[in-house]
């Protein structure tokens, strides 16, 4: 096990009607910009429940932060909020809003661009008092200290940190409205998530691992549960539980973190759109496949744990375990090759580009360059 120091200071209020706890979290006193996506939060109830509980507060509204949220929007919730002098935020939403309120936790006490913050490379950590109200189980957002924020003009998207929210809601009824789709690259997001932080090297610990492999077989039990049944309250809060503690730093505790299916994934989505969680069920299994050497031992070790695969050869082993992982996002309605969302040659040529040109080297090896991440690509055409 690897040094490192831990604190996650995210107070989680989780369950059934929790959402009426904001009128005692937030002091009286702060004047709330609330933040929101593009309105689901109206038709299923959300949006009264918050209102409800904060009818006692001073509070202003910011509406239309996009998936993938965008600087150029954040813009102007940063503009609303220096004019409103607020000082405290309150983001209901999903990963996007949640994220994107982040950016304006920190730009609300910055002159400049917001952009800036973003390119800037480093935590910032002067910023305006946020909470969530998370309705979409995914990202880990409510209980990390990360963003991830796109610039619509030139079709990037990167990585931003920040701080913690200072507290989180999390009612799993509130995911009984979740399309369909968004629910499967919720799935898709959390197991990937798991595996940027678990499927590098064996025999660093044990304890980590198994709370890793813990989340993926309860995502693999529950999927379909979730698929048959989406207003079954249990399931779907062990499905917000898995999402949150999938990257809220516990699992990564010393051990090593893999992150390039993510960085590839990012791409993807800054060109096509294509909703992040599908991105990764795209990737990861080229991932799998082309750095086999390297993860080879931990693929076996995730084969048996997570799918119960204990026959063959290491090479079979490994082959079947990638092929378990693939029929995994698809039996969530994901599609897993390229080619089936129209994409090809052009966009892995501009994704080389691009990180040939940032010189990154991504990975627990720092091993996956333009190169590298191209074969990743082409093993999912
Ligand atoms: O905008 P509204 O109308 O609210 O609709 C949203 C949105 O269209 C809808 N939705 C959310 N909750 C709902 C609901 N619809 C009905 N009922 C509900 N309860 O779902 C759509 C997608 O929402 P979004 O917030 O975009 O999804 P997600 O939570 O997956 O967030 C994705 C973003 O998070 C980033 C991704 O890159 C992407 O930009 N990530 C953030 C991370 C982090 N902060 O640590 C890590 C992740 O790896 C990820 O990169
Ligand atoms: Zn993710």
């Amino acid at each position: 096990m690897q040094n490192f120091v831990f604190q996650n200071p995210v107070k989680l209020i989780m369950g059934k009607g929790m959402i009426s706890s904001l009128k005692d979290e937030i002091p009286s006193d702060r004047r709330i910009m609330i933040t929101f996506g593009g309105g689901s939060v109206k038709r299923n109830g959300v949006y009264d429940q918050v209102k409800d509980a904060l009818k006692g507060h001073y509070t202003v509204e910011f509406w239309g932060i996009e998936p993938n949220p965008s600087v150029e929007t954040l813009r102007k919730a940063v503009e609303l909020g220096k004019k409103e002098k607020i000082d405290y935020l309150l983001a209901v939403g999903g990963g996007s809003v949640i994220d994107g309120t982040k950016l304006i936790s920190a730009a609300l006490l910055y002159d400049g661009d917001p952009w800036d913050l973003v390119l800037a490379g480093r935590r910032i950590t002067e910023t305006v008092p946020l909470a969530t109200v998370l309705t979409l189980p995914a990202t880990g957002s409510e209980m990390n200290n990360g963003a991830v924020i796109s610039r619509t003009e030139t079709k990037e998207k990167f990585a931003f940190y920040s701080n913690y929210p200072v507290f989180s809601i999390l009612d799993p009824q509130v995911t009984y409205t979740l399309p369909p789709h968004q629910v499967a690259c919720g799935i898709s997001d959390t197991f990937v998530h798991v595996m940027e932080q678990y499927l590098t090297v064996t025999g660093q610990s044990r304890v980590m691992d198994r709370w890793a492999e813990g989340i993926c077989q309860t995502l693999v039990e529950i999927a379909p549960k979730i698929r048959e049944n989406q207003h079954d309250y249990d399931v779907m809060a062990d499905f917000m539980m898995s999402a949150t503690m999938g990257l809220n730093g516990f699992i990564a505790l010393g051990v090593s973190q893999d992150w390039a299916t993510h960085m590839i994934g990012h791409e993807l989505t800054a060109i096509h759109g294509l909703t992040h969680g599908h991105t990764l069920a795209i990737v990861f299994p080229g991932t799998m496949n082309i750095l086999r050497k390297s993860k080879g031992e931990k693929i076996i070790q995730m084969g048996e744990r997570v799918f119960g695969i204990t026959s063959g050869t290491p090479d079979e082993r490994i082959d079947a375990t990638i092929a378990r992982t693939d029929e995994f996002f698809r039996s969530l309605g994901l599609t897993t090759r390229l080619s089936e969302e129209g994409i090809g040659e052009s966009t892995i040529v501009e994704i080389e580009r691009r990180f040939r040109e940032r010189n990154v080297h991504f990975g627990e090896n720092g091993d996956v360059d333009g190169v590298v991440a191209g074969k990743i690509l082409r093993d999912r055409i």
